[in-house]
């Protein structure tokens, strides 16, 4: 059993919890994730570690309710406990002084593209941030954000905070400002991580994202997470999840992971009927 330490809302539906987990919190780097079961009945999901502090002995997840496991999860409280917490897993971030880095991350992604900034920037490379929300109230993650990077950018669908348009667009006026820009990592959903390999594919600009394929054991015994590089197949949960974006099939990955939403959403609807008939008692 992992206890939680701490738990809160960063905004509406993304929870930043604190896990007591010392061996993962000792070994982890930049880029990795854990393999998390929050019950005996429940299903394995991946998710980032964003921070770990090994003295407390302490690694820090942030979740967004997506479906059943993660909105079980979002429920928790400090001093809950979750039953598995498996890792550190997946290969680390690649870092080295690039030079110029764009760190650019949609919704939670800004949580999962916040260790890498931190150790792109403790690697000595000028860091630009930018992180997109639909609006100001689910931006996640800004100060941590300001106080990694040498730019900071927050970039809202609607307008409501910062720069007014897509994570796209302020990458486009940074590149045709005349700045030079050597490597760019996108996190973020799927076609947000496809039109930033689309901006950079001309200026021929290093690119990496981090997939996000269905994963069962996060070990590579299973096959679930399987993606298209380059043509060939990879299993993101080893070989990933970063992987260079201008060689990623995100049709295939898109395809696969629609694949269980029949069973996705009768899992949801049967876990929000389960909460109702609990809170009517
Ligand atoms: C390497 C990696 C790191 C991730 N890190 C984070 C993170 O830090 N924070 C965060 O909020 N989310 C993260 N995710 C996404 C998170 O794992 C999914 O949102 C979660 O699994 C959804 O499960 P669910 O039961 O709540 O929703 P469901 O209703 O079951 O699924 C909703 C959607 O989530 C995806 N999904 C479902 N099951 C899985 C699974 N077992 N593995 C992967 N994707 C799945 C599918 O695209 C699905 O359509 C990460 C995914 C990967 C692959
Ligand atoms: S999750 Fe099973 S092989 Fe990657």
């Amino acid at each position: 059993m992992y206890r939680i330490v701490s738990a809160q809302f960063l905004a509406e539906n993304i929870k930043k919890i604190e896990i007591e987990a010392p061996r993962i919190a000792k070994k982890r780097n930049a880029g990795q994730f854990v393999m998390i079961r929050v019950d005996e009945s429940g299903e394995r999901v991946p998710l980032t570690i964003a921070d770990s502090n090994p003295e407390k002995g302490t690694i820090t997840i942030i979740v967004q309710g997506m479906g059943k496991t993660t909105r079980e999860l979002n429920s928790k409280n400090t001093g809950d406990t979750i039953t598995d917490v498996v890792g550190p897993l997946g290969a680390p971030s690649h870092i080295e002084k690039f030079g110029t880095v764009v760190s650019i991350g949609g919704g939670v992604g800004t949580a999962i593209a916040y260790p890498t900034a931190v150790a792109l920037k403790k690697a000595g490379n000028y860091v630009i941030t930018i992180n997109g929300a639909r609006s100001k109230d689910l931006v996640i993650l800004e100060k941590e954000m300001t106080t990694v990077s040498d730019e900071a950018y927050i970039t809202t669908d609607d307008g409501s905070y910062g720069f007014h348009g897509f994570v796209t667009q302020k990458l486009q006026e940074l590149i045709d400002s005349g700045r030079t820009i050597d490597y760019v990592l996108a996190i973020g959903p799927i076609p947000m991580m496809k039109a930033i390999a689309e901006v950079t594919r001309p200026y021929h600009i290093k690119t990496v994202v981090s997939l996000n394929p269905i994963m069962v054991d996060g070990t590579g015994m299973c096959g679930g997470c399987r993606v298209t590089v380059d043509k060939q197949i990879k299993f993101a949960c080893v070989d990933g999840p970063e992987f260079d974006a201008h060689l990623v099939d995100f049709k295939n990955l898109s395809d696969r992971n629609k694949i269980y939403l029949p069973e996705e959403k009768q899992s949801a609807e049967a876990y929000v009927h389960r909460c109702n008939l609990i809170k009517s008692v």
